[in-house]
């Protein structure tokens, strides 16, 4: 089902919403909020910790719902709370999400409410973290949150900013605008896509940017962070979809279900991707490859000197250009070209002189736009298409769902006969 925008429709709208105990806590209620405007039923428990900062009684009064705190206290209506609260939700957020609780999420310890909820629920789960810089930093958290990740949770990365112990860096709870959105896109994967829409598909993506080395110390990079590339093949996967993703140099979360190859240089990123580009149907070059790189890479690090300094450039190869070159039968491939004048016409002129099928334009001058950021502005333009499709300000994983929307319409407009092909199981 979708809306007049296009995109589809939530159906499924049981959310549980833990609240661990940070100075967040009260962004909570925003989350709350947020999702029964967006038509959900939200049903809050907290942790003994969180109580302390803010009352379960504001989240009653909200929610409409008791609100749980400890599974044996005789108030609680449900003698086996933790059970019926985990198996009615269609989706577990935590927001904030300590670093404790990360760690009992980690390591399979359910000593309270929330914990043995998160270990009896099957739905998906997306957890927000908060905390001290260094806490979020130390190794044993980063740790703990790979091996979430691994075990399918959505991590919604904090912000950087002044914390409130009064030292700066990442560690506040990210907008909670952008963990409802998460929230509802996840609702939408899991309630409205039963289609497996992009199953058979095998997707290989770039991501990231690349690293052109001028002497052991230094180098040529830009700002990519991986996010919009990561998005894609996080919904790919959800939707099907066989998914690889080579990436250079990333700041963003590794996605869940997508196989992970790493290259540094532009080199290195087409020869990973010539090799495996046999077994993919689609290709989607996200990446921020360099487009020049040193002729030569000092072996020395260079001396600082008082006079003017040239670094001589070479172009590096063009994979995106090279793939849509040497492509086999029922390849589709899809560009980005980050613009910041007359961004339509010259992303059209990327999708002519390249020969891709589409290619998605980012106006790096519109406000949450482009590298480093959870949202984008795209246009996706068509081969043969004269009317671009223009979409607002949304977040890179929604941005990547209209995409891979695209793609299915394109397999069966440009490759029908393939498509049978595709869709039978193997
Ligand atoms: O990673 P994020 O922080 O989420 O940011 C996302 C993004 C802004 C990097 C991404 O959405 C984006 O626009 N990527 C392409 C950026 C870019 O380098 O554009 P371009 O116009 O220079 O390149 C056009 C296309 O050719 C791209 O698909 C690029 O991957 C590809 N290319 C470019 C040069 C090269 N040597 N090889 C290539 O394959």
């Amino acid at each position: 089902m979708t809306n007049e925008d296009g995109a589809r429709e939530i159906t499924t709208k049981q959310v549980a919403l833990g609240v661990t105990g940070g100075i967040a806590a009260y962004k909570a209620v925003e989350v709350l909020r947020e999702l029964q405007k967006a038509g959900c039923r939200v049903r809050v428990c907290m942790t003994a910790r969180a109580c302390e900062f803010i009352r379960p009684l504001t989240f009653r009064a909200i929610s409409g719902d008791h609100v749980v705190t400890d599974d044996y206290a005789p108030e609680n209506p449900d003698p086996i709370a933790h059970i019926t609260f985990s198996q009615s939700a269609d989706l577990l957020v935590v927001a904030p999400a300590t670093a404790n609780v990360i760690a009992k999420f980690a390591n399979g310890i359910a000593d309270d409410f929330l914990t043995s909820t998160y270990l009896a629920s099957t739905a998906p789960v997306i957890i927000a973290p908060a905390m001290n810089t260094t806490m979020w930093q130390h190794p044993a958290t980063v740790r703990n949150l790979e091996r979430l990740r691994a075990d399918g949770v959505r991590i919604i990365e904090p912000e950087a900013g002044i914390m409130a112990c009064g030292t700066t860096g990442p560690g506040r709870l990210a907008d909670p605008q952008l963990i409802v959105h998460a929230a509802l896109e996840l609702l939408e994967q899991h309630g409205s896509n039963p289609l497996n829409d992009l199953a058979g598909e095998r997707i290989l993506i770039t991501a990231g940017a690349t690293r052109e080395e001028i002497d052991p110390v230094r180098f040529l990079s830009n700002r990519s962070s991986g996010r919009m590339g990561f998005a894609i093949a996080e919904q790919a996967a959800a939707r099907g979809a066989e998914v690889t993703i080579v990436a250079g140099v990333t700041s963003a979360s590794i996605p869940a279900g997508a196989r992970l190859l790493r290259a540094t240089t532009a080199e290195e990123m087409r020869a990973s991707v010539m090799r495996e580009l046999r077994g993919a149907t689609v290709f989607i070059g996200t990446a921020a490859v360099a487009d020049y790189r040193p002729v030569n890479r000092a072996a020395e690090k260079i001396k600082k000197r008082d006079e003017q300094f040239t670094l001589t450039l070479e172009p590096t190869p063009d994979i995106l250009a090279e793939v849509a070159r040497t492509r086999h039968e029922g390849l589709l491939v899809i560009g980005f070209a980050a613009e910041t004048t007359d961004v339509v016409q010259h992303a059209r002129e990327k999708l002519e002189r390249k020969n891709l099928d589409a290619v998605i334009a980012n106006d790096l001058t519109a406000d949450g736009a482009g590298f480093d950021v959870e949202t984008n502005v795209i246009t996706i333009i068509r081969r043969g298409d004269a009317t671009p499709l223009a979409l607002p300000l949304m977040s890179k994983l929604k941005a990547a769902s209209r995409i891979l929307d695209e793609i299915t319409a394109l397999r069966a407009k440009r490759f029908p006969s393939v498509t049978s092909e595709i869709s039978r199981p193997a």
